[in-house]
């Protein structure tokens, strides 16, 4: 089938160019000392992360306890859920999960430790758990090297649980456009992460991993990092949002839409809010990337003197943010040349409990 063909709105895979980018990144990590560990909420598709692996990623990041049930499912034999499991229907997944994968948590709170070393206690399993720190995000995470060891040291008193290391996402800085700012505020992390790591191992805490890192920093945690696995998601697939930080990655995901109407003057295509997300500004249309695009719930429009678009015309669309777009789509079309070589679906699409 040619993309011509396919019926819209649709979310367009270009996998040469997502391979493209997969070698950009083992060219970026050659010779570095941390591993990829790439993010699962970007694609949230399993045959995609099964292609990561295929290309030597350690492991997979994800958010979610049911994104990870959908790559433990899909045999993902190690995931990193980057984030706190409260919950204590969700602890008893996670600790079921935790017999079919190697499976790791993030923690920054006491009376959650203990839940998940009751949780694993029953279940006969072991929990690997990184503590967050909180490097300048003001999200999740403990804020101080004495709760950090304190925490720490809980997790290896409890024996169904594993510390591996410290978490640390500073996604204040993925979408920074001032490069010099990005560069000197991700040294910044590093010195912060280094004394941490300094002040624990004084202590005899041993941290074997130091997991984070965006599509947006990656670069500066390469060479001489304290990292040991870097989590990119939207590497893969570029995003609107992206190119304005100036990151060199290509974009490999659209949305194919079809021009419905021509009749008031502009260029009114069928895809909208429920096709194309724009919570990180909108999204552009290939071609006409300087024209603001006009959204509403079931349409996306550009206006402008001669445009040459009739009815019935397909454009292509480059979300401004490609997590939360794959998110709104069942299916993705895998192309090459043009035709359709398969129809994968977003297997995680929806899975945010
Ligand atoms: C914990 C965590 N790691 C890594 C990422 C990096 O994602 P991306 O490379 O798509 O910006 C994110 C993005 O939200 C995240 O929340």
């Amino acid at each position: 089938m040619h993309i011509e063909q396919i019926e819209t709105p649709a979310l367009i895979l270009d996998l040469d160019i997502m391979e493209r980018n997969m070698d950009a990144m083992d060219k970026l990590l050659e010779g570095s000392s941390a591993r990829l560990r790439p993010h699962y909420k970007s694609s949230k598709c399993t045959a995609i992360a099964h292609m990561q692996m295929a290309r030597g990623a350690k492991g997979i990041t994800c958010a979610k306890l049911s994104e990870a049930e959908d790559l433990v499912l899909a045999g993902i034999s190690d995931v990193l859920i980057a984030n706190q499991i409260t919950e204590l229907s969700k602890i008893g997944r996670l600790a079921y999960l935790a017999g079919c994968c190697r499976m790791t948590v993030c923690v920054d709170n006491s009376a959650n430790i203990d839940d998940l070393q009751k949780a694993a206690a029953l279940q006969n399993t072991v929990i690997h758990c990184l503590v967050e720190y909180d490097i300048g995000m003001n999200r999740c995470g403990v804020h101080t090297k004495e709760e950090f060891s304190a925490l720490a040291r809980q997790v290896m008193d409890c024996p169904n649980l594993v510390f591996d290391g410290i978490q640390a996402y500073a996604g204040n800085l993925a979408h920074q456009e001032d490069y010099g700012c990005r560069a000197r505020e991700s040294d910044r992390v590093e010195a912060k992460l280094m004394e941490l790591i300094a002040c624990l191992e004084e202590q005899g805490i041993s941290v074997e991993e130091v997991s984070g890192v965006s599509t947006g920093t990656l670069e500066f945690h390469v060479k001489d990092t304290v990292y040991t696995e870097l989590q990119p998601g939207s590497y893969l697939f570029m995003d609107a949002a992206y190119r304005a930080v100036g990151v060199s990655f290509e974009h490999s995901l659209f949305v194919l839409a079809s021009v419905v109407s021509r009749a008031g003057g502009g260029v009114i295509t069928d895809a909208g809010l429920k096709s194309v997300s724009v919570d990180q500004r909108s999204p552009r249309f290939v071609g006409y990337e300087t024209y603001e695009v006009d959204m509403s719930e079931e349409h996306c429009a550009i206006y402008g003197k001669d445009l040459p678009q009739k009815v019935g015309d397909r454009m292509l669309l480059i979300p401004s943010h490609c997590c939360t777009t794959v998110n709104l789509h069942d299916h993705i079309c895998f192309v090459r040349d043009g035709r359709v070589v398969d129809r994968v679906p977003v297997t995680g699409r929806g899975h945010s409990r």
